[in-house]
């Protein structure tokens, strides 16, 4: 598969390291979880293979980590097409996607991250795009400007968001699949890292494999990170075999708890509980409180707090469960 960055995106240098095409999986078969997303691009796949025909537009959303990008690249792979990777904000102006469109090719997979983060003019150029495959261009300028259409190649648009709410509704209902992608599950995620390991020649048995599934907070990219940091402190402190004790220790001088958290997120629970008792307290004035940006909470760590039941999301606000009392070692409130 051809894999082609058009412009920059959010991956560090290391997630693409990590995750270059030798440790991604390629196929679909390869992959691991997501078990209904699977089966419905299968199906949607096959079918367009059937047909003879290029690919519905896909929409992924769900948090970050989760393989969307990996994603891309399989149904690429799949449907033997090319791959272009672009993000929402790395695409200013309308004629930076109208080259981008005017340089695909048929079948060609376009994969757009972070898409709720287009800007209305350039999402403007994708609605004739995705529909009719075609784009008006203005030519001219005043009385004499007028537009032409020009034709583009039946491709397939990829999305991926953290924010399916921030997306507008014509940008949305122009997706013929919109999948929702979940946490991983332990058992999945240890089976991901005992795979990462294996490619990577790391030595780490089933139970250290357990312990780094259970602290990556159901995230795929994360379990692959920590799995590298803890491989160095294997081979620095022990001789490089992971086992659960090595596991343990690692991730806890890297401030990873039982549970995944780490200290922003134990950060946000202290707040919630010190300064608002428990809460309920808005996002704006938690994100003030512990000096974050409202989005990175709205986005990447509310969303697994609210999984594991540390905090509960109410009309008023968000409010610490009894879980996160217990957790940080505080008393809950009317338990005395
Ligand atoms: N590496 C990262 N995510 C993966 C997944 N879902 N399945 C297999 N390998 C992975």
């Amino acid at each position: 598969m051809a894999r082609q960055i058009i412009t920059g995106t959010k991956e560090t240098k290391e997630d693409r390291l990590m995750m270059s095409d030798s440790i991604r999986p390629r196929y679909l078969q390869d992959y691991i979880g997501q078990e209904k997303a699977k089966q419905n691009l299968k199906i949607s796949m096959d079918a367009a293979k059937m047909r003879g025909d290029t690919l519905d537009h896909i929409l992924f959303f769900g948090p970050p980590g989760l393989g969307k990008t990996t994603l891309a690249g399989i149904i690429a792979n799949e449907m033997g097409s090319s791959l272009k990777v672009t993000s929402g904000p790395a695409i200013e102006k309308p004629g930076e996607i109208a080259a981008i469109l005017n340089n695909l090719h048929e079948g060609d997979i376009l994969f757009v991250d972070e898409i709720h983060r287009l800007n209305r003019q350039v999402e403007e150029v994708l609605y004739p795009a995705m529909e009719d495959f075609a784009i008006d261009i203005m030519i001219g300028k005043g009385q004499t400007a007028r537009s032409i259409r020009l034709d583009l190649p039946r491709f397939t648009l990829v999305g991926a968001t953290t924010r399916p709410g921030m997306l507008t509704a014509p940008l949305r209902d122009r997706f013929g699949v919109v999948e929702h992608l979940e946490y991983y599950s332990v058992p999945e995620l240890q089976e991901i890292i005992s795979r990462t390991a294996q490619k990577l020649k790391v030595d780490i048995d089933d139970k250290g494999a357990g312990e780094l599934a259970r602290r990556s907070r159901g995230t795929p990219r994360l379990a692959n990170r920590l799995l590298k940091r803890v491989r160095d402190y294997a081979l620095v402190r022990y001789d490089g075999k992971i086992t659960v004790k090595v596991a343990a220790e690692a991730l806890d001088l890297l401030d990873v708890d039982q549970f995944g958290l780490e200290k922003q997120d134990r950060d946000i629970l202290e707040t919630m509980i010190l300064k608002f008792g428990g809460g309920p307290v808005g996002l704006e004035t938690l994100a003030s409180s512990i000096g974050e940006d409202s989005g990175t909470i709205e986005d990447v760590l509310e969303p697994y707090l609210l999984k594991t039941g540390f905090i509960t999301r109410t009309p008023r606000g968000r409010m610490a469960t009894p879980q996160a009392y217990e957790h940080l070692g505080y008393e809950i409130p009317g338990s005395a």
